[in-house]
């Protein structure tokens, strides 16, 4: 390990859900490191030894005794930290915006132009945010050559490694659970960028041929995952009108091993799924080729909030024609179970398509508190899980929130008004746990009509 003892000083630029971990995963193989984020908030607590993380301990504790040994500072000079570091890691936030499906690189723009002005030779520059493929040959590059007056390769390295963690055990994943993939702009950038992994990814390293391949790697993880999930949802509504579960069907059928069913859901959120395909997107139509299962998967997946209200809509006409109380709860705000990240979560698209419809709608999640989308939306969010379905005639559950599990679906639809009808958007239940006065429907196809 030749970073041991401090002989290396990283500094991480973006210091959100995948650059804190980052941090740590650097500070636990030997390395000093500087966090250089925008908030200056942020930085100041992070000196005071504040470092909130909640969905991992260890990261918190790690940061903290960092600071305590001075082995970890944080700055909003990224300038400075690029002079005063080896290494420099950029993780800042590139997005899309779902609007206009554009590609927005300007975070990762603006670290790479103020690492340029602090570049000095032989240091090394490696991305990991995700991006479109030739981002770093093509946008990274001449932002650094130009800013520092070095040569890439020549005089300092660059390379791209893509993040690819699951908040919740992003330390582990970094440290243990996947091999890390990497690929530089020449030989020795590659080279370098793999000896420095290699302290760190317990799994080892994959050395690819370039930056693209190591870029294009992590978009095509998340196409695979989207496309995969949009069959899953496809196939769904087919096992629906066919009156069978896809859940059982799935089962039987991946138990070929050329099969790999995924699992069907309301929605897909978060700001890596929903957002990668675009990546895609992007660049192949520059270059002039169509991606047509890519965009139709995406489209599945973004109709997939709209298409499940539907199918809840219908099952209230079922029960109750004139579709009286036009009230609605929905269970979880988050995009994925037991995390507290909204962003880009189906629930917000299942309170405007229910809202269209006339409905007033109050949604439930166990941990978040706020939420100035739901505010600016006026919905009210609740903390309360009887309180939120009493009465109501329609509860949507859109996040496999573990408390949602753990309460179960009698304790859950309690103090509701009977009939109700429950649409189950994650899988969450089965046939047993429903109760006298319930329609439950199964984002799989299942039907339990207990009214
Ligand atoms: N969250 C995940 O689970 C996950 C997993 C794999 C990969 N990724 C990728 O990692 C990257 C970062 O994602 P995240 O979830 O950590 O984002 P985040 O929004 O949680 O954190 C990003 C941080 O970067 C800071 N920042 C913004 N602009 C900056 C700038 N110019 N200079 C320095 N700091 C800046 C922000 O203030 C914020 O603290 C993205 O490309 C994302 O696609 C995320």
């Amino acid at each position: 390990m030749f970073f041991k003892n401090n002989k290396i000083t990283a500094s991480v630029y973006g210091l959100g859900k995948v650059g804190l971990p980052l941090v740590a995963a650097w500070l636990r193989a030997g390395a000093k490191v500087i966090g250089v984020d925008i908030h200056p908030d942020l930085v100041e607590k992070l000196n005071r030894g504040v470092v909130s993380y909640p969905e991992e301990r260890e990261v918190e504790d790690t940061i903290i005794k960092a600071v305590e040994a001075g082995n970890f500072t944080a700055t909003t000079d990224g300038v400075q930290a690029s002079r005063d570091s080896d290494v420099k890691i950029i993780i800042v936030p590139t997005k899309v915006d779902m609007e206009t499906k554009q590609v927005d690189l300007t975070a990762l723009q603006d670290a790479a132009k103020k690492i340029s002005l602090g570049l000095k030779r032989g240091d090394m520059v490696i991305v990991e945010s995700t991006v479109p493929p030739l981002t770093t040959e093509k946008i990274v590059k001449p932002i650094l050559e130009k800013g520092s007056g070095l040569k890439a390769e020549k005089d300092f390295g660059l390379a791209y490694s893509p993040e690819r963690v699951m908040v919740g055990h992003a330390l582990k994943d970094i440290e243990e659970n996947y091999p890390k993939v990497v690929g530089g702009v020449g030989e020795r950038s590659t080279l370098v960028a793999c000896k420095l992994y290699e302290n760190i990814a317990k799994k080892g390293v994959i050395a690819v041929s370039n930056s693209t391949v190591a870029e294009t790697a992590k978009v095509f993880e998340g196409i695979y995952r989207d496309v995969n999930i949009a069959l899953a949802n496809e196939l769904s509504r087919l096992c629906s009108a066919l009156g069978i579960d896809f859940m059982e069907v799935r089962k039987a059928a991946n138990s070929q091993p050329y099969c790999h069913l995924h699992l069907p859901g309301i929605g897909v959120g978060g700001l890596c799924i929903p957002v990668y395909p675009y990546f895609a997107l992007k660049v192949a139509s520059e270059k002039g080729v169509e991606l047509s299962l890519t965009r139709t998967g995406r489209l599945i997946n973004e109709k997939a909030p709209v298409t499940a209200v539907e199918t809840a809509l219908n099952a209230l006409k079922e029960v109750s024609p004139s579709l009286e109380p036009k009230k609605c709860a929905i269970l979880g705000l988050a995009f994925r179970g037991n995390v507290a990240d909204t962003r880009l979560s189906p629930t917000y698209d299942i309170i405007d398509e229910l809202k269209m419809h006339g409905f007033e709608v109050k949604v439930h999640d166990p941990l978040i508190r706020e939420d100035p989308v739901l505010e600016s939306k006026n919905t009210p969010l609740l903390n309360d899980l009887r309180a939120v379905v009493r009465d109501v005639s329609l509860i949507i559950l859109s996040t496999d929130h573990l408390t949602y599990k753990k309460h179960g679906l009698k304790t859950i639809v309690s103090d509701a008004p009977r009939p109700v009808v429950f649409l189950d958007g994650r899988n969450l239940f089965v046939e047993e746990d429903v109760p006298p006065g319930v329609y439950y429907i199964s984002i799989s196809g299942r039907r339990v009509k207990n009214v």
